[in-house]
Protein backbone atom coordinates (compact mmCIF):
# COMPACT_ATOMS: atom_id res chain seq x y z
CA UNK A 1 0.00 0.00 0.00
CA UNK A 2 1.10 2.92 -0.85
CA UNK A 3 2.94 5.14 2.34
CA UNK A 4 1.81 8.60 1.32
CA UNK A 5 -2.16 7.81 0.76
CA UNK A 6 -4.29 9.11 2.89
CA UNK A 7 -7.09 6.45 1.68
CA UNK A 8 -6.66 3.03 0.31
CA UNK A 9 -8.79 0.65 -0.90
CA UNK A 10 -7.63 -3.04 -2.76
CA UNK A 11 -10.38 -5.37 -3.75
CA UNK A 12 -12.65 -3.76 -1.34
CA UNK A 13 -16.03 -5.18 -1.47
CA UNK A 14 -19.37 -5.28 0.46
CA UNK A 15 -22.54 -7.75 0.60
CA UNK A 16 -25.13 -7.09 2.18
CA UNK A 17 -27.56 -9.99 3.34
CA UNK A 18 -31.01 -9.63 5.08
CA UNK A 19 -31.29 -11.09 8.43
CA UNK A 20 -32.43 -14.44 6.95
CA UNK A 21 -29.78 -14.77 4.99
CA UNK A 22 -31.83 -15.07 1.84
CA UNK A 23 -30.71 -12.06 -0.36
CA UNK A 24 -27.86 -11.01 -1.35
CA UNK A 25 -26.90 -7.25 -2.32
CA UNK A 26 -23.59 -6.98 -3.74
CA UNK A 27 -23.34 -3.17 -2.85
CA UNK A 28 -19.51 -2.64 -4.16
CA UNK A 29 -17.46 -4.85 -5.96
CA UNK A 30 -13.60 -5.41 -6.28
CA UNK A 31 -13.19 -1.51 -5.47
CA UNK A 32 -9.01 0.02 -6.03
CA UNK A 33 -9.09 3.44 -5.39
CA UNK A 34 -6.06 5.94 -3.45
CA UNK A 35 -6.62 9.06 -2.65
CA UNK A 36 -3.36 11.21 -2.30
CA UNK A 37 -2.78 13.54 0.90
CA UNK A 38 -4.52 17.06 0.08
CA UNK A 39 -6.39 15.88 -2.21
CA UNK A 40 -10.47 16.39 -2.98
CA UNK A 41 -11.61 13.42 -4.36
CA UNK A 42 -15.11 12.95 -5.37
CA UNK A 43 -17.25 9.47 -5.57
CA UNK A 44 -20.26 9.83 -7.98
CA UNK A 45 -23.01 7.65 -9.43
CA UNK A 46 -26.52 6.48 -9.56
CA UNK A 47 -28.68 5.74 -6.28
CA UNK A 48 -27.46 2.76 -5.02
CA UNK A 49 -24.32 2.50 -6.57
CA UNK A 50 -22.26 2.21 -3.03
CA UNK A 51 -20.59 5.51 -2.45
CA UNK A 52 -22.14 5.28 1.24
CA UNK A 53 -21.24 1.81 1.16
CA UNK A 54 -17.58 2.64 0.29
CA UNK A 55 -17.37 5.85 2.75
CA UNK A 56 -18.85 3.59 5.77
CA UNK A 57 -16.23 1.24 5.29
CA UNK A 58 -13.65 3.34 5.16
CA UNK A 59 -14.72 5.19 8.68
CA UNK A 60 -14.65 1.29 9.53
CA UNK A 61 -18.59 1.78 10.30
CA UNK A 62 -19.13 -1.52 8.62
CA UNK A 63 -16.93 -4.32 7.89
CA UNK A 64 -15.79 -5.68 4.05
CA UNK A 65 -17.02 -8.77 3.10
CA UNK A 66 -13.48 -8.67 1.36
CA UNK A 67 -10.48 -6.84 0.40
CA UNK A 68 -8.90 -4.16 2.53
CA UNK A 69 -9.78 -0.62 3.02
CA UNK A 70 -6.95 1.93 4.81
CA UNK A 71 -7.11 5.49 5.96
CA UNK A 72 -4.04 7.32 6.68
CA UNK A 73 -1.93 3.92 6.61
CA UNK A 74 -3.48 2.21 9.09
CA UNK A 75 -6.88 -0.20 9.04
CA UNK A 76 -9.98 1.93 8.55
CA UNK A 77 -11.45 0.38 12.19
CA UNK A 78 -8.35 1.02 13.96
CA UNK A 79 -9.39 3.51 16.75
CA UNK A 80 -6.18 5.85 16.27
CA UNK A 81 -7.86 6.78 13.29
CA UNK A 82 -11.46 7.96 14.00
CA UNK A 83 -9.28 10.89 15.99
CA UNK A 84 -7.97 12.17 12.85
CA UNK A 85 -10.79 11.94 10.58
CA UNK A 86 -14.02 13.90 10.19
CA UNK A 87 -17.22 12.39 9.04
CA UNK A 88 -20.65 14.48 7.60
CA UNK A 89 -23.23 11.47 7.20
CA UNK A 90 -25.90 11.69 4.46
CA UNK A 91 -28.27 12.65 7.05
CA UNK A 92 -26.75 14.67 10.24
CA UNK A 93 -28.25 12.64 13.21
CA UNK A 94 -28.36 15.93 16.01
CA UNK A 95 -29.82 16.46 19.52
CA UNK A 96 -32.96 18.24 18.69
CA UNK A 97 -32.81 20.45 21.79
CA UNK A 98 -29.03 21.64 21.75
CA UNK A 99 -28.33 24.52 20.45
CA UNK A 100 -25.49 25.13 17.94
CA UNK A 101 -22.80 26.31 20.51
CA UNK A 102 -23.93 22.98 22.67
CA UNK A 103 -23.76 20.92 19.69
CA UNK A 104 -20.00 21.40 18.64
CA UNK A 105 -19.32 21.66 22.50
CA UNK A 106 -20.73 18.01 23.13
CA UNK A 107 -18.65 16.56 20.26
CA UNK A 108 -16.13 18.00 21.20
CA UNK A 109 -16.34 16.75 24.35
CA UNK A 110 -16.37 12.63 22.94
CA UNK A 111 -13.01 14.05 20.81
CA UNK A 112 -11.50 14.71 24.80
CA UNK A 113 -10.62 18.34 23.43
CA UNK A 114 -9.86 20.91 26.79
CA UNK A 115 -12.44 23.20 27.23
CA UNK A 116 -10.48 26.58 26.60
CA UNK A 117 -9.79 24.86 23.49
CA UNK A 118 -13.60 23.64 22.33
CA UNK A 119 -14.99 27.36 23.06
CA UNK A 120 -12.39 28.88 20.74
CA UNK A 121 -12.99 26.01 17.72
CA UNK A 122 -16.79 26.31 18.62
CA UNK A 123 -16.39 29.86 17.93
CA UNK A 124 -14.39 29.69 14.93
CA UNK A 125 -17.11 26.73 13.29
CA UNK A 126 -19.83 28.77 14.18
CA UNK A 127 -18.17 31.82 12.31
CA UNK A 128 -16.66 29.89 9.93
CA UNK A 129 -20.33 28.03 9.07
CA UNK A 130 -22.41 31.19 9.03
CA UNK A 131 -24.19 30.21 12.24
CA UNK A 132 -24.11 32.98 13.79
CA UNK A 133 -27.41 34.13 14.13
CA UNK A 134 -28.19 30.49 14.90
CA UNK A 135 -25.96 29.74 17.31
CA UNK A 136 -28.73 29.90 20.36
CA UNK A 137 -31.26 28.72 18.68
CA UNK A 138 -32.20 24.82 19.15
CA UNK A 139 -31.34 22.58 16.37
CA UNK A 140 -34.58 21.69 15.56
CA UNK A 141 -35.46 25.12 14.52
CA UNK A 142 -33.34 25.17 11.62
CA UNK A 143 -33.49 24.97 8.61
CA UNK A 144 -32.28 21.83 5.93
CA UNK A 145 -29.49 24.25 4.66
CA UNK A 146 -28.71 25.25 8.65
CA UNK A 147 -28.82 21.39 9.77
CA UNK A 148 -26.19 20.54 6.92
CA UNK A 149 -23.91 23.69 8.11
CA UNK A 150 -24.16 22.46 11.88
CA UNK A 151 -23.14 18.62 10.41
CA UNK A 152 -20.26 20.01 8.39
CA UNK A 153 -18.97 22.11 11.56
CA UNK A 154 -19.67 18.78 13.69
CA UNK A 155 -17.48 17.03 11.22
CA UNK A 156 -15.00 19.78 11.85
CA UNK A 157 -14.68 19.71 15.41
CA UNK A 158 -11.51 17.95 15.94
CA UNK A 159 -9.53 19.23 13.32
CA UNK A 160 -9.17 16.18 10.82
CA UNK A 161 -6.73 15.09 8.81
CA UNK A 162 -9.39 13.09 6.32
CA UNK A 163 -12.69 14.60 6.10
CA UNK A 164 -15.13 12.20 4.83
CA UNK A 165 -18.44 14.39 3.15
CA UNK A 166 -21.19 12.40 2.12
CA UNK A 167 -23.07 14.55 -0.20
CA UNK A 168 -22.05 17.90 1.48
CA UNK A 169 -24.14 20.33 -0.55
CA UNK A 170 -27.27 18.16 -1.04
CA UNK A 171 -30.37 20.28 0.37
CA UNK A 172 -28.58 23.89 0.20
CA UNK A 173 -29.57 26.86 -1.84
CA UNK A 174 -27.00 27.81 -5.03
CA UNK A 175 -25.59 30.50 -2.35
CA UNK A 176 -25.14 27.71 0.76
CA UNK A 177 -23.78 24.98 -1.97
CA UNK A 178 -21.14 27.58 -3.11
CA UNK A 179 -20.45 28.99 0.70
CA UNK A 180 -19.95 24.93 0.89
CA UNK A 181 -17.57 24.49 -1.76
CA UNK A 182 -15.87 27.27 -0.88
CA UNK A 183 -15.06 25.79 2.31
CA UNK A 184 -14.19 22.75 1.01
CA UNK A 185 -11.35 24.70 -1.07
CA UNK A 186 -9.89 26.53 1.89
CA UNK A 187 -9.58 22.84 3.66
CA UNK A 188 -7.60 21.81 0.79
CA UNK A 189 -5.37 24.48 1.23
CA UNK A 190 -5.04 23.79 5.04
CA UNK A 191 -3.86 20.78 4.03
CA UNK A 192 -7.17 18.65 4.54
CA UNK A 193 -7.71 15.45 2.70
CA UNK A 194 -11.38 15.27 1.05
CA UNK A 195 -13.82 12.66 0.41
CA UNK A 196 -17.06 13.46 -0.87
CA UNK A 197 -20.15 11.96 -2.52
CA UNK A 198 -22.50 14.23 -4.63
CA UNK A 199 -24.77 13.52 -7.00
CA UNK A 200 -24.69 17.83 -8.15
CA UNK A 201 -22.09 17.11 -11.14
CA UNK A 202 -21.43 20.58 -11.53
CA UNK A 203 -20.45 20.99 -7.57
CA UNK A 204 -18.23 17.86 -8.21
CA UNK A 205 -16.37 19.31 -11.18
CA UNK A 206 -16.22 22.61 -9.06
CA UNK A 207 -14.14 21.59 -6.39
CA UNK A 208 -13.17 17.64 -7.30
CA UNK A 209 -9.24 17.22 -8.42
CA UNK A 210 -9.96 13.64 -8.86
CA UNK A 211 -13.45 11.56 -9.18
CA UNK A 212 -14.33 8.23 -9.38
CA UNK A 213 -17.82 7.14 -11.14
CA UNK A 214 -18.94 3.68 -9.54
CA UNK A 215 -22.16 2.13 -11.00
CA UNK A 216 -23.84 -1.05 -9.28
CA UNK A 217 -21.07 -1.18 -6.89
CA UNK A 218 -18.42 -1.74 -9.37
CA UNK A 219 -15.91 1.24 -10.22
CA UNK A 220 -16.62 2.23 -14.05
CA UNK A 221 -14.00 5.46 -14.60
CA UNK A 222 -11.69 7.10 -12.36
CA UNK A 223 -9.18 9.95 -12.96
CA UNK A 224 -8.58 13.54 -13.03
CA UNK A 225 -11.16 15.84 -13.51
CA UNK A 226 -9.51 17.99 -16.10
CA UNK A 227 -8.41 15.03 -18.24
CA UNK A 228 -11.80 13.15 -17.91
CA UNK A 229 -13.82 16.26 -19.58
CA UNK A 230 -11.19 17.86 -21.62
CA UNK A 231 -12.09 17.44 -25.40
CA UNK A 232 -8.56 17.21 -27.27
CA UNK A 233 -9.87 17.07 -30.66
CA UNK A 234 -11.47 20.57 -30.67
CA UNK A 235 -9.59 23.99 -30.94
CA UNK A 236 -11.66 26.61 -29.31
CA UNK A 237 -10.86 29.95 -30.41
CA UNK A 238 -12.41 33.17 -28.83
CA UNK A 239 -12.29 36.73 -29.63
CA UNK A 240 -13.93 40.04 -29.16
CA UNK A 241 -15.13 42.78 -31.73
CA UNK A 242 -14.84 40.52 -34.48
CA UNK A 243 -16.47 41.61 -37.85
CA UNK A 244 -19.19 39.28 -39.74
CA UNK A 245 -16.98 39.20 -42.72
CA UNK A 246 -13.76 38.21 -40.87
CA UNK A 247 -15.78 34.93 -39.91
CA UNK A 248 -16.15 33.78 -43.09
CA UNK A 249 -12.78 33.79 -44.15
CA UNK A 250 -12.05 32.31 -41.01
CA UNK A 251 -14.49 29.22 -42.42
CA UNK A 252 -12.74 29.63 -45.75
CA UNK A 253 -8.97 28.89 -44.20
CA UNK A 254 -10.54 26.30 -41.57
CA UNK A 255 -11.84 24.42 -45.08
CA UNK A 256 -8.48 25.16 -46.95
CA UNK A 257 -6.72 23.07 -44.34
CA UNK A 258 -9.48 20.44 -43.94
CA UNK A 259 -10.63 21.26 -40.79
CA UNK A 260 -14.52 20.91 -39.91
CA UNK A 261 -15.84 24.35 -38.93
CA UNK A 262 -18.68 22.93 -35.85
CA UNK A 263 -19.66 26.40 -35.77
CA UNK A 264 -19.74 30.42 -34.36
CA UNK A 265 -20.82 30.57 -30.79
CA UNK A 266 -21.35 33.06 -28.09
CA UNK A 267 -20.00 30.78 -24.67
CA UNK A 268 -22.78 31.09 -21.51
CA UNK A 269 -22.87 32.07 -18.12
CA UNK A 270 -22.97 29.48 -15.85
CA UNK A 271 -26.73 28.76 -14.11
CA UNK A 272 -24.54 29.62 -10.12
CA UNK A 273 -23.03 32.34 -11.83
CA UNK A 274 -25.96 34.20 -12.45
CA UNK A 275 -27.96 33.21 -9.83
CA UNK A 276 -25.37 34.84 -7.14
CA UNK A 277 -25.13 37.78 -9.35
CA UNK A 278 -28.72 38.32 -9.65
CA UNK A 279 -28.79 38.28 -5.48
CA UNK A 280 -26.26 39.61 -5.01
CA UNK A 281 -28.42 42.96 -6.65
CA UNK A 282 -30.52 42.79 -4.06
CA UNK A 283 -27.94 42.70 -0.92
CA UNK A 284 -29.98 42.40 2.50
CA UNK A 285 -30.02 40.97 6.17
CA UNK A 286 -32.02 37.97 6.48
CA UNK A 287 -33.34 37.50 9.57
CA UNK A 288 -33.97 34.01 9.53
CA UNK A 289 -30.72 33.19 11.31
CA UNK A 290 -28.76 32.64 7.79
CA UNK A 291 -25.99 34.95 7.49
CA UNK A 292 -24.95 37.18 4.43
CA UNK A 293 -22.39 34.74 1.76
CA UNK A 294 -18.69 35.61 2.30
CA UNK A 295 -19.03 37.10 -1.48
CA UNK A 296 -21.77 39.36 -0.55
CA UNK A 297 -19.36 41.03 2.46
CA UNK A 298 -16.61 41.25 0.43
CA UNK A 299 -18.82 43.76 -1.93
CA UNK A 300 -19.61 45.54 0.84
CA UNK A 301 -15.47 46.47 1.60
CA UNK A 302 -14.97 47.06 -1.79
CA UNK A 303 -13.32 43.65 -2.73
CA UNK A 304 -13.31 41.98 -6.17
CA UNK A 305 -15.90 39.11 -6.16
N1 LIG B 1 -27.73 -2.01 5.47
C1 LIG B 1 -28.01 -2.47 4.26
N2 LIG B 1 -28.60 -3.69 4.09
C2 LIG B 1 -28.89 -4.17 2.87
N3 LIG B 1 -28.61 -3.52 1.72
C3 LIG B 1 -28.02 -2.31 1.81
C4 LIG B 1 -27.70 -1.72 3.08
N4 LIG B 1 -27.11 -0.51 2.86
C5 LIG B 1 -27.09 -0.35 1.52
N5 LIG B 1 -27.63 -1.43 0.89
C6 LIG B 1 -27.73 -1.63 -0.57
O1 LIG B 1 -26.44 -1.48 -1.12
C7 LIG B 1 -26.48 -0.80 -2.36
C8 LIG B 1 -25.56 0.42 -2.29
O2 LIG B 1 -26.10 1.35 -1.36
P1 LIG B 1 -25.38 2.73 -0.98
O3 LIG B 1 -26.15 3.32 0.13
O4 LIG B 1 -23.95 2.46 -0.80
O5 LIG B 1 -25.59 3.55 -2.33
P2 LIG B 1 -25.29 5.09 -2.66
O6 LIG B 1 -24.43 5.11 -3.87
O7 LIG B 1 -24.81 5.80 -1.46
O8 LIG B 1 -26.75 5.58 -3.06
P3 LIG B 1 -27.45 7.04 -2.86
O9 LIG B 1 -26.99 7.86 -4.01
O10 LIG B 1 -28.91 6.70 -2.99
O11 LIG B 1 -27.07 7.59 -1.52
C9 LIG B 1 -27.94 -0.50 -2.61
O12 LIG B 1 -28.46 -1.50 -3.44
C10 LIG B 1 -28.57 -0.56 -1.25
O13 LIG B 1 -29.90 -0.96 -1.30
MG1 LIG C 1 -25.56 7.38 -0.33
Amino acid sequence: MAEDAAVETKGLSKTYVDFLGKREVKALRDLNLTVGRGEIFGLLGPNGSGKTTTMKLLLGLIFPTRGEARVLGRPAHDVQVKHRIGFLPEESYLYRFLNAEETLDFYGQLFDIPRKERRRRTDDLIQRLGLESARRRPVKEYSKGMARRIGFAQALINNPEVLFLDEPTSGLDPIGSREMKDLILALRKEGKTILLSSHLLADVEDVCDRIAILHLGSLRKSGEVRDLLHLKEILQIRVRGLPDAAREKIARIIAEHSGELLGFDHPSETLENLFLKTIREHPQEDDQGMHRPEWDRRADSGGSS
